[in-house]
């Protein structure tokens, strides 16, 4: 069971849900929980959740493995831009980007000027555990998952920096980090 927010907590938490004038973007490695802890964020805030990797699949009528394979990476990241700027446009609460978005240099722009970046910054061993529990993520088949995730870890830590807010992406429960990033912006909107 997840702890249930108290009066104080909740006060504070509809108080910054109406001081957001632009939707909240995580970004962060595969296997950071952008989703999961999105989707948990949303609904404390009482506004809406969407994983911008499903509305590309629902755009194209493809998976992201698909896209990846039949169109190839730099197409998938010119989709990624546009359905990005949209979700961002139709003002939802919360936004889960695909961990490679942030890195990409206008979609990394148009997040930073439109919407609230947040960082879940999270450890290795966690990423390699919560990816391996399902096959579908196109960077990690070829090759060892944890050498690429350490790879990439590295090269995209000097760009998800650049995030206003950064969490970390703790085992446990997802209101925790949601928690977190509450607080995280609450800080930086002051
Ligand atoms: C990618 C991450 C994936 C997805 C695509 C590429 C990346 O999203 O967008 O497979 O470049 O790190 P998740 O971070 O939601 O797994």
């Amino acid at each position: 069971m997840e702890p249930v927010p108290e009066p104080a907590a909740l006060a504070r938490i509809e108080a910054l849900s109406a001081r957001l004038d632009r939707p909240i973007a995580l970004v962060g490695l595969m296997g950071a929980g952008k989703s999961t802890v999105g989707r948990r964020l949303a609904q404390m805030l009482g506004r809406s959740f969407i994983d911008a990797d499903d509305a590309i699949e629902e755009a194209a009528r493809l998976s992201v493995a698909e896209i990846f394979s039949e169109f190839g990476e730099a197409y998938f990241r010119d989709g990624e831009r546009r359905v990005i700027a949209r979700l961002i446009e139709e003002n939802h609460g919360v936004i889960a980007t695909g961990g490679g978005a942030f890195v990409d240099d206008e979609t990394r722009a148009l997040i930073l000027d439109k919407a609230i970046a947040v960082w879940i910054d999270c450890d290795l061993a966690t990423l390699v555990e919560r990816t391996g529990r399902r096959d579908h993520r196109p960077l990690l088949r070829d090759g060892d998952p944890e050498e690429i995730l350490g790879r990439l870890l590295r090269e995209r830590a000097p760009y998800y920096r650049q995030a206003p807010v950064r969490v970390e992406g703790r085992k446990g429960p997802h209101t925790r980090t949601a928690w977190a990033i509450i607080e995280g912006i609450e800080q930086w909107l002051q």
